[in-house]
């Protein structure tokens, strides 16, 4: 038997209801906030992904699922959304009709991680992003969307933390100190961390192997060092979130993964994922529009776990399975004709209705409908096919009455609530 690839995994029914409740609450959430959905390739050509997210960071160097096409291109399954969804604002040259666009997209990823709880090498993410806006109050909207969302979908202990990660013109100095911090400490380090100190210095503060962080305990702040635009900008973050009740952590060993973050980033933690604790990251990337050959605009976003989510949800999935309004169950051939049909002329009207196939016994029928939850079943045997009228009951209060033939589509619909 061909199984699926380690680190996929299918969706099935009975589950699939809580991804369908959390994609639906979250575009509700989001085009009420004005956020518009685009649909962006799961393929790009490599240079988009590796220029964006930057050579030197794990998803590029090993975890990116790249390949030759058959012409020799270089290709790659989209390992996050952002870079495809710049590619596109330039390339539409969305930004003439209007700089400022708020877009959404929910959709798998790729990542060839080792695969644990929370960890996928396929996984989906429901991302967001504010492209054309220089206002700290693009990303205050951001994570108070978040949090809000988080709350309607029952989520406990989620947390906010966020950080500034400076621009171009503070950052330089930061990284300096930090490489002087780590060089006098590069024996303690791990083999990852000694490439990183001396390439990305910043990705050795959120390294998770105990001894590095007992290493870089007392680690200069980037936030000791943040220029007077960048701290105005994280002061005006945290204030407006005090302001809107929001509650969150700063914390300056929040550095991201990917390289084109400045200023605000922010990652939406839980204390109930075990070691994938963050459920949802994301942050300003005011360079990377011009980056992928744009205009000079400004824009910040986030993305969402979204497999993670589904597992911190308080909603489970069998509470949100709705059974079927009505079960028809008819007996011969005739009978099973009549109702195919009102089976399909019910469920054009929107009643959720379900029949046998097969040529089952109404005994065994009626079982098929009590373990659906069926709430109403609508018999058509012998008996109610020479009388000319099918019998109709309530499953919740057992009542029950005839319907004329004729008129059970009609009746029907307006005796079931919808
Ligand atoms: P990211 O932090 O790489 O950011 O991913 C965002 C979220 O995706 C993570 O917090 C996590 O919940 C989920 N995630 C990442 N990798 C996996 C995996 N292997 N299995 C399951 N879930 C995973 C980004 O992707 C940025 N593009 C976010 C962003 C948008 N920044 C600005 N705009």
């Amino acid at each position: 038997m061909i199984q699926l690839i380690r680190g996929f995994k299918d969706i099935l029914p009975g589950e699939v209801e809580l991804w369908q409740k959390i994609e639906n609450t979250a575009r509700t959430l989001f085009e009420n906030f004005g956020f518009k959905e685009i649909r962006i390739p799961i393929m790009e050509k490599t240079e988009l992904f590796s220029r964006s997210i930057g050579e030197e960071t794990d998803i590029v160097q090993k975890e990116m699922y790249t390949f030759p096409d058959r012409k020799g291109d270089l290709v790659t399954l989209r390992p996050e959304a952002t870079a495809s969804i710049v590619r596109s604002y330039i390339q539409h040259k969305m930004y003439a009709a209007n700089p400022v666009q708020k877009l959404y997209v929910i959709g798998p990823m790729f990542r060839r991680e080792r695969p644990q709880k929370g960890r996928y090498r396929q996984f989906y993410q429901i991302d967001a992003e504010i492209l054309g806006v220089a206002s700290p109050l693009a990303d205050i909207q951001l994570i108070f969307m978040l949090v809000k969302l988080f709350s309607l979908l029952q989520v406990e202990n989620a947390l906010p933390h966020i950080n500034s990660l400076g621009c171009p013109d503070c950052r330089p100095g930061f990284k300096a100190d930090l490489t002087a911090f780590l060089s006098d400490r590069a024996d303690k380090l791990c083999s990852d961390c000694v490439r990183r100190s001396i390439k990305n210095p910043l990705r050795v503060l959120d390294c998770k192997v105990p001894a590095c962080q007992e290493a870089i305990a007392g680690s200069p702040s980037i936030l000791d060092t943040l220029c007077d635009p960048c701290r105005k900008d994280f002061d005006t973050v945290k204030t407006m979130l005090e302001q809107m009740n929001i509650t969150y952590v700063v914390n300056p060993r929040l550095v991201r993964g990917l390289d084109y973050y400045n200023r605000t980033t922010f990652e939406i933690q839980t204390g109930d994922l075990g070691a994938q604790n963050a459920v949802a990251g994301g942050g300003r990337y005011d360079g990377l529009v011009q980056m992928l050959g744009g205009p000079d605009q400004p824009a910040t976003g986030f993305a969402i776990g979204f497999d993670r989510l589904a597992e911190v949800s308080g909603f489970r999935p069998e509470d949100l399975i709705r059974s079927p309004d009505l079960y028809i169950a008819a007996l011969g051939e005739k009978s099973r004709s009549i109702a195919f049909n009102w089976h399909c002329e019910m469920s054009l009207k929107g009643i959720r209705s379900e029949m046998d196939f097969q040529n089952r016994s109404l005994k065994s029928q009626m079982k098929r409908a009590d373990k659906l939850g069926a709430n109403h079943v609508l018999i058509l045997g012998d008996e109610e096919l020479k009388e000319g009228a099918a019998l109709f009951r309530n499953m919740k209060t057992k009542e029950q009455s005839k319907i004329v033939l004729s008129e059970v589509v009609d009746r029907i619909n307006k005796l079931i609530p919808r």
